[in-house]
Order: C-alpha cells, then structure tokens, then sequence
C-alpha cells in the first residue's frame, strides 16, 4: 500500500460513519475511485484492491459495505442507487486450478466487472458475486447471494438467488 493510501484510509477509519459524506467522497476520489460528489458514502465503506469504481450521482452506500476485487475489474454502480449495510460486492474470483501437481486450487486470479444499473435498491448484507449484472430498479432482498445477473425491475432473494416476482 503508497503511503497516499494509508494515510486516506487512516483518515477515513478515523472519521464518524455517518457524517461529513462529501469529505469522504473526496478521499475516495483520492484514491482514484470515481464516484459522484452528490453520492452518500458512508466513511466505513471499504474499497479495496486493483480495482476501477465508478459511481453515478445519488447513490447511497451504507454502514461496511465492501467494493473489492483485484487484477484491474470494475465495479459500476448507476445512479439513485440505495446500497444498504454490509453489502459485499467483489468482481474478483480464481480459476479452480485442479491439477494434480497443483498445490493450491484457487489458481490465478481473475476479474469479472460487475454493472449495477440506475435505482436499484440492495438490502442488508447481500453478496453480489463477479460478473453479475443488475438491471435498473432491481430490488436485491436482504441476504441475497447474486450468482446470475438479474432483469431490471425484478425483486430476488436468497441463496442462491431466485426471482420473487416482477414489479
Ligand atoms: C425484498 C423485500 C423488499 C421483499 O419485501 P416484500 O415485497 O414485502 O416481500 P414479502 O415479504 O411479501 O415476501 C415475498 C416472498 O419473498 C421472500 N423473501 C422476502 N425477503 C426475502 C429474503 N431476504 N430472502 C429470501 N426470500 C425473501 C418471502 O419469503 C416470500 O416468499 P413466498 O412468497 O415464497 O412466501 C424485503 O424482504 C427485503 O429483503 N427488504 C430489505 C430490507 C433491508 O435490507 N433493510 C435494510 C435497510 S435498506
């Protein structure tokens, strides 16, 4: 990790979740995350790894959620989107490396960009898995493992995710 880098995270570990959303806008822009000045981003959201992230205007992100991956995917995010509190969305994964001579079976690491749409609304704790799109006004159900990508204005929920219906 650059020393920019601790020092922003320092900073933001630091901060009270749920205040002073510009100035934690303005860090993650240091970071080189490009994410929309009329965005509501709490200071415990995490954003990790060798990753692009794009965030359109009005979207909030709550308390922990997570942004992760790595080998330079990307994770974009519409805008008036509601992000609710310990989300975790990671456009990272491995290959199953099953070789006999293998000593471990995550094998290379590789990325899936993830597409969220405009309006959508993911409840608490869901896991939106690499290379998942999610069309616009999709509603994620609380706990909801997405492992396909989901229609817009559809509703899903659990593990794995099934349609509840459309709206
Ligand atoms: C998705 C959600 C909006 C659906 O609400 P709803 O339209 O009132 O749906 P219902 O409660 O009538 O449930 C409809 C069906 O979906 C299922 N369902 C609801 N929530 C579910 C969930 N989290 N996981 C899996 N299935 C779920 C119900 O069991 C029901 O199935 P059934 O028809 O087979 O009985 C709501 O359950 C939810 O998850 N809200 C998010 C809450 C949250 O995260 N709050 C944090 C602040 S943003």
């Amino acid at each position: 990790m650059g020393l920019k880098s601790l020092v922003v995270r320092s900073v933001l570990n630091t901060l009270p979740v749920i205040y002073f959303s510009k100035l934690n806008i303005f860090l993650f822009r240091l970071l080189g995350f490009n994410i929309s000045w009329s965005c509501r981003i709490y200071a415990s959201v995490k954003i990790r790894g060798n990753i692009k992230v794009n965030i359109s205007e009005n979207t909030f992100i709550g308390d922990e959620t997570v942004l992760t991956g790595g080998d330079f995917g990307e994770i974009r995010i519409g805008s008036h989107c509601d992000i609710s509190d310990k989300v975790s969305i990671f456009c990272g994964t491995h290959v199953i490396d099953s070789r006999p001579l293998s000593k471990r079976i995550a094998g290379k690491g590789i990325a899936k960009d993830i597409v969220i749409g405009n309006g959508v609304w993911i409840g608490y704790g869901a896991l939106i898995l690499p290379g998942v799109t999610i069309g616009d006004f999709a509603v994620i159900a609380a706990g909801s493992v997405v492992n396909k990508s989901v229609p817009s204005r559809t509703i899903v929920g659990g593990n794995p995710m099934k349609i509840i219906r459309s709206i």
